[in-house]
């Protein structure tokens, strides 16, 4: 699987697509939709497959798309017979089926077509449609157009069924290539709610998202918003070091407001770190991120996301909590009673002395491999690396590394968080990058807090209370089962304090059981 599509909750149902090849664990010109509902975005029941690329507008894949209910339309982009990518519709057959199994696809497809001057391989993934002022609905589509500008097309309509392109782009970037995936919507300036798609009001920014396929990155811009003159306008530019909703592997998130609980939720797809040959072998790759609530910071400069609360309803044990430990120069110590290899975990760090921080070097960001700032790096610091070692085997042979590492740069801290997979497996063949981020705290004035979930394969990672975050794989031979193991450690010079911990571990959630 690859990108989630068209996420919803529809008559008390989560509905989630998916890009899927349901003949092999490859990406083939055969992309269909796959389709699962949950009732608690936790526990997922398959379902059959949604779309087949059956039509002559899509006979080379149905690919990306969303979800509007109007009630339960989806725009999808097809591959006609002529390699050209088209947006389709599609309905669901039978309102009344409470899974909507199946869905039709509208005769008239495509109900946009290439736009003139646009490469055929160039116009894909619309999202989902919010409602102007007029009365109109907007769609947005990735597109490139000339010197590799990256844009996003609008799109108005009355009937969700026919649409008229609008000459100026919402928006667009020089030299980004095509946006995939984009996805636009509100959040409120103050508080953590989520705001259905076609809320306009002077309390609310909107947030403008696209995928950069050189990057594999997903990038977000917040700005204002007018459906009324069709402006919008970010309060940042679009450059490689704009926001990210996470600096691991994490790219064609997907959106949605959720009305039960009033919030917006993120899932996103999540590449593998082994190899082809693995995937063959596996019978799989790809998988959906856990879901994450998100929302707008107080500094209304970045977003927060967090794992949705169902998590909780996973948590096995009585959690296993310990506070005010000192972590000295080089301790390591067992985080005993869990099961390591899904769990959940949440810790809050504790500094002083920190005048004592060494200085910043700009330039350890730019090295995309982080030789200085990883956990074995040659230049130890006074503050960290402080962190988990999870998927850790019991001689540490295999582990990967969440951590923090503090610095001084011009009379202000610099907090960088780290996600270290070079040792998270002993096999060859893997993708092993190390990712790391700032988080945007000051920790003289507030703990460094880290929670961490941990699932076989994948390590979702949250600094800051959701500030920041990193996805990684990791793919380990040692630390698998009852022969994982998690531990909190400190390289740094300096001693830090864990204020709390609490760590539980994890059930199995139900995933794509068939309905019977
Ligand atoms: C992003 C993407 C989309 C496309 C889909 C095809 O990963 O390339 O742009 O619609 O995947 O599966």
């Amino acid at each position: 699987m690859n990108d989630p599509n068209g996420p919803m909750y529809f008559n008390g149902i989560y509905h989630l697509f998916y890009q899927y090849n349901p003949t092999g664990p490859l990406f083939t010109n055969q992309m269909h939709w796959g389709h699962s509902a949950s009732y608690d975005l936790i526990n997922w029941i398959s379902l059959d497959l949604a779309l087949a690329p059956t039509d002559p507008f899509d006979t080379n894949s149905c690919w990306s798309g969303s979800a509007t209910i109007l009630p339960g339309n989806k725009l999808y982009t097809g591959i006609d017979s002529e390699n050209r990518q088209v947006q389709n519709l599609a309905v669901p057959k039978d309102l009344s089926d409470p899974y909507l199994r199946e869905w039709v696809k509208y005769t008239g497809n495509p109900v946009m077509d290439l736009p003139e001057g646009i490469q055929p391989h160039n116009f894909r993934d619309p999202t989902t449609g919010w409602l102007g002022e007029d009365g109109k609905w907007r769609v947005i589509v990735g597109s490139e157009t000339k010197d590799k500008a990256g844009v996003a097309f609008l799109y108005h309509s009355k009937d969700f069924v026919s649409w008229t392109k609008i000459d100026s782009p919402l928006y667009e970037a020089a030299g980004t290539g095509i946006w995939e995936c984009p996805d636009f919507f509100p959040v409120w300036i103050d508080g953590k709610k989520g705001v259905e798609t076609s809320v306009m009001n002077p309390s609310v920014k909107h947030v403008l998202k696209m995928g950069l396929v050189d990057q594999g990155k997903d990038y977000y811009l917040i700005g204002n918003y007018s459906s009324e003159n069709e402006n919008y306008v970010p309060e940042n530019e679009l450059t490689l070091n704009t926001s990210r909703f996470d600096y691991g592997k994490y790219y064609a998130s997907k959106s949605f407001f959720d009305p039960v609980k009033e919030r917006r939720i993120l899932i996103a797809w999540v590449t593998e770190s082994d190899s082809e040959a693995d995937f063959e072998v596996k019978g799989w790759a790809g998988l959906q991120s856990f879901p994450r609530s998100l929302w707008l910071d107080q500094n209304q400069k970045q977003l927060i996301q967090w794992p949705i609360e169902e998590i909780e309803t996973l948590h096995e044990n009585e959690e296993v909590r310990f506070q005010d430990k000192k972590l000295e120069n080089g301790s390591l110590h067992e985080v005993v009673g869990i099961t390591a290899d899904q769990a959940d975990v949440k810790i809050s760090f504790k500094l002083s002395n920190l005048e004592e921080a060494e200085e910043w070097d700009p330039s350890w960001m730019d090295d995309k491999q982080f030789i200085s700032i990883k956990k074995d790096a040659p230049n130890k610091g006074k503050f960290g690396p402080f962190g988990l070692l999870a998927l850790a085997s019991k001689d540490l042979t295999e582990q990967t590394a969440v951590f923090f590492r503090v610095f001084r740069n011009k009379g202000r801290y610099v907090v960088v968080m780290c996600s270290d997979q070079s040792r998270s497996s002993t096999k060859d063949g893997i993708d092993k990058s190390t990712y790391a981020a700032f988080v945007d705290i000051d920790p003289e004035k507030e703990e460094i807090s880290l929670r961490t979930l941990i699932d076989h394969s994948i390590v979702e990672s949250f600094g800051g209370g959701g500030k920041t975050c990193i996805t990684a794989r990791a793919h380990p031979t040692l630390a698998i089962g009852k022969d994982a193991r998690l531990f909190v450690f400190n390289d740094g010079i300096e001693s830090v304090l864990i204020s709390e911990l609490s760590a539980w571990s994890l059930k199995k959630a139900v995933i794509n059981v068939e309905d019977h």
